[in-house]
């Protein structure tokens, strides 16, 4: 299939067009590069044993998009291209709405006009609020979200429903990620935050390489088994591969179709910590801190529908997504910037 890839340079994007191009897609990558490096392109070259072709551009520019579907007929739009940090978008709630809410019907409506009906969207399983029970079933009300990142995830889920309503042509997959961490074995890809990471594991990487001093355990009084949050991590390997499935699923079954990809498993942040030390041979120092607002205690996977619907689901353990994190880390102390 010959496949349009947003936000193919970033972390979840890189390693799903590896795959693609590994089961012999032909595709191109749309990135602005505003949360991403250019060295990601060498490196899937290197990965890949091919270059991929790049449009260096914005999803929320009309003319670019219809220049791109003009210039070749696209089967299917992979759509990762977004803003991701929660804390930001609280503070800057416009650039997450325009981005994420304004570049997706941009995006939709450039496809319409080529004739593109297939798309695959990143969601996020933070749609689903705080869920009243574990796992966390397909069908679980969504929409009751604290922060405009999650806000902008959902608002795009409905308008896509919106859209599949109104025309049959659409076949459109909605993936509800869990949390997606790892590296690409190779340790040549890799997620690279900018400044201080967000999110628990490439934070807890950054220590163990030095570069940290020590990690703050967000709460320990949650109703867990350690008290710490439970979180379903899944190997980004694992993710990519789940889109290839999706990709499939959606060219037999029309409309709109959700699945949440994670493992199915939770692990507490102490558990985190410990796989961590086990992969790097060195002992992290933690310290507990104030919860973080917004957080929940527990989140985790219901993977059934995936399972029957896809045949997909997650084959890496947790020791898997640390030592390939903790690869790329050592190898890649300061992220892509690294190389000269
Ligand atoms: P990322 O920031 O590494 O990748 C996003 C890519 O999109 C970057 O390369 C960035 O430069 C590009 N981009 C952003 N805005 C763009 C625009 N307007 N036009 C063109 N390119 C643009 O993020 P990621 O972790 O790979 O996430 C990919 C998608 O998955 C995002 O939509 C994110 O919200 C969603 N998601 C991520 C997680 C996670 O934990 N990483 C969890 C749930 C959902
Ligand atoms: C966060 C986002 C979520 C987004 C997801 C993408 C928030 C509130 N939620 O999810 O919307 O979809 O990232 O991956 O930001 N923790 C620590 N210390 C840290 C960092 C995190 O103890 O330095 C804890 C958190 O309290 C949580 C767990 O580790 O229990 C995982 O946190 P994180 O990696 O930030 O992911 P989420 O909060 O699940």
């Amino acid at each position: 299939m010959n496949v349009l890839v947003t936000g193919g340079a970033g972390f979840i994007g890189s390693h799903t067009v590896v795959e693609l191009v590994q089961e012999g897609h032909c595709v191109t990558i749309l990135d602005n590069f505003c949360n991403s490096s250019r060295r990601v392109l060498d490196r899937l070259a290197q990965v890949c044993g091919e270059r991929v072709d790049v449009i260096e551009g914005d999803v929320r520019d009309a003319a670019l998009l219809r220049r791109a579907f003009a210039a070749q007929q696209f089967d299917a739009v992979l759509h990762f291209a977004g803003l991701k940090a929660v804390g930001e978008s609280v503070e800057q709630p416009l650039a997450y709405y325009d981005n994420n809410v304004g570049g997706s019907v941009t995006l939709c409506q450039a496809m319409a006009e080529a004739g593109v009906f297939r798309l695959i969207f990143s969601s996020s399983a933070t749609v689903y609020g705080d869920a009243e029970r574990m796992p966390i079933e397909e069908s679980f009300p969504t929409g009751r979200v604290t922060n405009p990142y999650g806000r902008s995830k959902w608002m795009v889920e409905e308008i896509l429903k919106d859209l599949a309503a109104s025309d049959p042509r659409w076949a459109i997959g909605i993936l509800r990620y869990f949390n997606p961490v790892g590296a690409h074995p190779s340790g040549l890809l890799g997620e690279d935050p900018r400044g201080i990471p967000n999110n628990l594991v490439p934070y807890v990487a950054q220590v163990a390489v030095g570069k940290l001093d020590c990690i703050s355990v967000y709460g320990d009084c949650y109703p867990t088994r350690d008290g710490t949050g439970v979180r379903d991590y899944i190997h980004v390997v694992d993710l990519a591969r789940g889109h290839l499935k999706a990709l499939a699923a959606i060219m037999r079954k029309p409309g709109v179709n959700v699945w949440n990809l994670g493992r199915g498993e939770g692990y507490s942040v102490l558990d985190v910590i410990r796989a961590f030390e086990r992969a790097s041979g060195r002992p992290l120092p933690y310290r507990v801190v104030e919860p973080r607002p917004g957080d929940v205690a527990e989140c985790w996977a219901a993977t059934e529908k995936a399972w029957h619907e896809l045949g997909w689901r997650a084959e890496y353990d947790l020791d898997t997504m640390m030592r390939d994190v903790w690869r790329w880390q050592e190898s890649n102390p300061r992220g892509y910037d690294d190389q000269p």
